[in-house]
């Protein structure tokens, strides 16, 4: 039998990585589009006597799964969110597990910008229009939108991606307010360095004062249907809901509601709930007046993610070798 440690790997990721990987490790790779059950996952494992599990944002990784090899001694995720982990359980088990912070944020917050930007200015709608063999002169009134300059943009959750858009609304002139659990004089020190002068507001302010509402808060209990009807009520009928979050951080049938009885102006989502979202989906019949979305490619250039998979394989080696990971997880929820 191979003393080479064996890493199940879920889903074809940037070459760099698995190459990397498979410089040290027998390294096997579901290779289909679709995610494998989390039945198949835990026969793999098993049956490889896997030290290593890499797995994407869609994996469901339980007990369950942690308990399927004896010899598992790190997952490490090709994503910053962890919410699909069951990160106590692994600390329990002393399985380490790594995530991919940092490398994405600026790449997520360019996402945000163009949900925010194509919902103000109605580009989907217009591309549409064109195609659709409509634009037959210049209208005085043709699919004008809002003004993103010298508009205010709040921030919910003023964490590294949340800062980098806010960082942006420099270029626009923009005011800014975040909410959160506490203010970060750090971040607002950071930000006034930009340009911007970020002021703390508590999240009934943020959301009736702001133009622009941009969600960055992690997953966790405190955050799941953070928006909900009455928030989306609280904000003003003008303003523009983005999320490049989580998609159960907004209530997706409060937001059907607001957009349908025009609470609020448009929503851009690059995060749905359910995800992926059906094409039969009913809030999609606000699609493109009302709604922009994109199917979770916020960190998706090509550069950000070959970079992320180098960060997954790395994880990978540490976790093996029984040392530090060099972006854990389980440190970053303080639980160890
Ligand atoms: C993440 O990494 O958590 C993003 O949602 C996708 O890159």
């Amino acid at each position: 039998m191979s003393e080479t440690p064996t890493v199940y790997v879920t889903r074809k990721l940037p070459e760099v990585g698995l190459d990397r990987l498979r410089e040290r490790y027998e390294v096997v790779v579901w290779e289909e589009t679709l995610p494998p059950s989390k039945s198949h996952i835990r026969e793999q494992l098993s049956a490889l006597d896997a030290e290593g599990l890499v797995c994407l944002l869609s994996d469901d990784v339980d007990a369950d799964v942690l308990d399927a090899s004896p010899d598992l001694s790190v997952v490490s995720t090709f994503s910053v969110g962890y919410d699909h982990i069951d990160v106590a359980a692994a600390a329990e088990r002393e399985v380490a597990v790594g995530h991919t912070p940092g490398v994405l944020t600026e790449t997520t917050a360019d996402l945000a910008w163009a949900l925010l930007l194509s919902c103000a200015r109605r580009t989907v709608e217009g591309h549409d229009y064109v195609e659709a063999d409509e634009w037959e002169a210049w209208g005085p009134t043709l699919l004008t939108g809002a003004d993103v300059h010298d508009a205010t943009l709040g921030i919910v959750g003023l964490g590294k991606i949340g800062t980098a858009v806010a960082r942006r609304g420099a270029g626009f002139g923009m005011d800014v307010l975040y909410t959160g659990r506490s203010r970060k004089p750090d971040r607002e020190a950071e930000l006034a360095e930009a340009g911007v002068d970020a002021t703390f507001v508590d999240r009934e302010e943020l959301l009736a004062d702001s133009d622009f509402v941009s969600l960055h808060v992690p997953l966790v209990a405190d955050t799941r249907g953070y928006i909900g009807a009455d928030e989306l009520r609280r904000m003003s009928d003008d303003a523009i809901l983005v999320n490049t979050s989580r998609g159960a951080v907004v209530d997706t049938d409060a937001l059907d509601t607001a957009l349908e009885r025009g609470w609020i102006s448009r929503a851009g989502l690059d995060v749905t709930d359910p995800e992926p979202l059906p094409a039969d989906h009913p809030i999609l019949r606000h699609a493109p007046e009302r709604l922009v979305v994109t199917p979770h490619v916020g960190s998706a250039s090509v550069g950000t993610r070959n970079e992320m998979s180098e960060m997954t394989a790395a994880n990978v080696e540490a976790g093996i070798e029984g040392q530090e990971l060099p972006h854990s997880a389980l440190r970053d929820a303080g639980l160890e």
